[in-house]
């Protein structure tokens, strides 16, 4: 798909469609303003037949405007003018690229003439690309025959009225390209079924990326955890029969001792609760367990699209967690590559049992900052819902950094409490620590556990279990926190 910048009329492609904006009272944007001129008021007088009166997300479809010399105008509701934001914005470009969809257009203009309050042109050019790739994903991959598509969207125009503006939409294309490319991944990664995407399979994956973008990948073997230490890791690998892995993948687009950023992604790729098996309903939706690794893996690919001058280290502890013989069982005492030993109380308790070795083993590259992404608890889905993801940290600047970039990305976290008061909630007649609390709380003790492995670094804890996929009807990886985690590296690169 082709994106491109030009200034000029709106009103002027010759083929495909034009996407114009209608705000609530039948209002008309400037763009949807110079097509009705040019058409001699005929969106006007369509209006006024009551088809679109502007609410967030309605579309109109009208084929052969009169003078107008594209196929297609496509209307899209933006709701009441004063309260155009962030969501309404993006709910209006996701249901215009569902229509245009179902057009057959294969070229798109997209004029952006409708201000969101507090961005600029290049965030709205950020987002319409970034909409386009989410909108136009599929996923057939594991289909027989693939569903009959309508003809694909190649070209896709964005018109600006300033000359002085293009260069600001250009970088916000190239942002939104490299993000879309990264959140495609990540999907990609986490729609594969459990069986399809092992391990190994992750291994595989992150190998070719790295070859395809001149980064250096290593993945550790079992023997090479035993050598480490990763007795906590290494005890959830234990009940499955797919070797585990330790992905490293390091981009290196800094100076050459500059201190990376490392980021760690939990790498379950698929969470059966092992021992402590949980229930059947949904539970294929745990193989979206390892959506924190695709999102390191995701972040990569934008980093390396972008060209960052930044060094990144992506860090994928990847095993299944299983039921089996040779599993896990509640009461084991486990050694950590830290030292401390851990009580498993609760067996699918298990992403922080596999993230604390490597959020160790990040020691060695002394990083900037360590940011760990994880589909970790139940409980953050019953905090936040499936609208934030839940952010934790040990260093009150770096917490407000992701946060930060969470809004301009629209990615949006959550800053969750990481006081001292609920580290008590962790007590072991036998070991160190469990690797539970009660039942209060549980997304705060997930983080709680986390930190007694972050000491030396500052370090941020992203709960993405609410964020990285959607069930139902619409069931699939969403590829969050991929633009979250780019806008951060793009910050830090500056
Ligand atoms: N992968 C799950 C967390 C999860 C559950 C994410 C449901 C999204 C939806 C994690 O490994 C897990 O099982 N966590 C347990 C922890 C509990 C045993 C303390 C949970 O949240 O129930
Ligand atoms: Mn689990
Ligand atoms: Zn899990």
């Amino acid at each position: 798909m082709d994106f491109i910048v030009r200034t000029g009329s709106f009103d002027k492609p010759r083929s495909g469609c034009i996407v114009a904006g209608v705000f609530e009272g039948r209002r008309l944007t400037p763009a949807a303003k110079a097509i009705d001129a040019t058409s001699r008021g005929h969106i006007a007088e369509v209006l006024k037949s009551g088809d679109l009166e502007g609410k967030v997300g309605a579309t109109l479809l009208l084929h052969k405007v009169p003078r107008v010399g594209a196929d297609r105008v496509l209307l899209v509701g933006l709701g009441r003018e004063r309260d155009l934001a962030e969501s309404q914005f993006r709910a209006a470009l996701a249901a215009a690229v569902r229509a245009l969809r179902g057009t057959g257009s294969a070229e798109v203009t997209f004029p952006l003439t409708a201000p969101v309050k507090g961005r600029d042109i290049g965030w709205l050019a950020e987002q319409a690309v970034i909409a386009i790739k989410d909108g136009t994903y599929r996923f057939d991959r594991m289909k027989s025959k693939p569903a009959d598509a309508k003809r694909a969207i190649r070209k896709v125009t964005f018109v600006v009225a300033n000359k002085g503006d293009v260069a600001l939409v250009e970088r916000g294309v190239a942002r939104g390209e490299a993000i879309g490319e990264g959140v495609a991944l990540a999907k990609d990664l986490g729609n594969l079924p459990g069986n399809v995407c092992t391990p190994a399979y992750l291994a595989e994956q992150a190998q070719e990326l790295a070859k395809r973008h001149g980064m250096k990948a290593e993945i550790l073997e079992r023997k090479d955890m035993e050598r480490l230490g990763m007795g906590c890791f290494l005890a959830v690998a234990q009940g499955s029969r797919q070797p585990p892995k330790l992905i490293v993948v390091e981009y290196r687009g800094g100076a050459k001792n500059a201190a990376p950023i490392a980021l760690v992604g939990k790498g379950i790729t698929f969470d059966t609760g092992g021992i402590s098996i949980k229930p059947a309903p949904e539970m294929d939706e745990m193989k979206f367990d390892m959506c924190g690794a695709a999102s390191v893996l995701g972040a990569l690919r934008a980093a390396a699209l972008m060209r960052l001058p930044i060094n990144i280290v992506g860090v994928i502890p990847a095993t299944e967690n299983m039921p089996d013989g040779n599993a896990i069982k509640p009461g084991d005492i486990v050694t950590t590559m830290s030292g401390q030993t851990v009580e498993i109380l609760n067996t699918d308790a298990e992403g922080r049992l596999i993230l604390c070795d490597a959020l160790t083993y990040v020691e060695k590259y002394k990083p900037a900052a360590v940011i760990d992404i994880a589909t970790l608890t139940g409980a953050m889905v019953i905090a936040l819902g499936h609208v934030a993801t839940g952010m934790f940290s040990n260093s009150d600047s770096l917490a407000r950094e992701v946060i930060d970039a969470g809004n301009a990305s629209w990615d949006r976290a959550w800053h969750m409490p990481l006081w001292d008061d609920y580290q008590d909630m962790l007590k072991s007649n036998f070991a160190d620590f469990p690797n539970i609390g009660t039942r209060a709380g549980g997304s705060v003790t997930a983080a709680c556990f986390l930190s007694r492995f972050t000491k030396s670094y500052p370090w941020a804890h992203l709960d993405i279990a609410g964020t990285a996929w959607k069930s139902g009807a619409d069931k699939g990886a969403t590829g969050r926190p991929v633009a979250l985690l780019s806008h951060f590296l793009v910050k830090r690169a500056a």
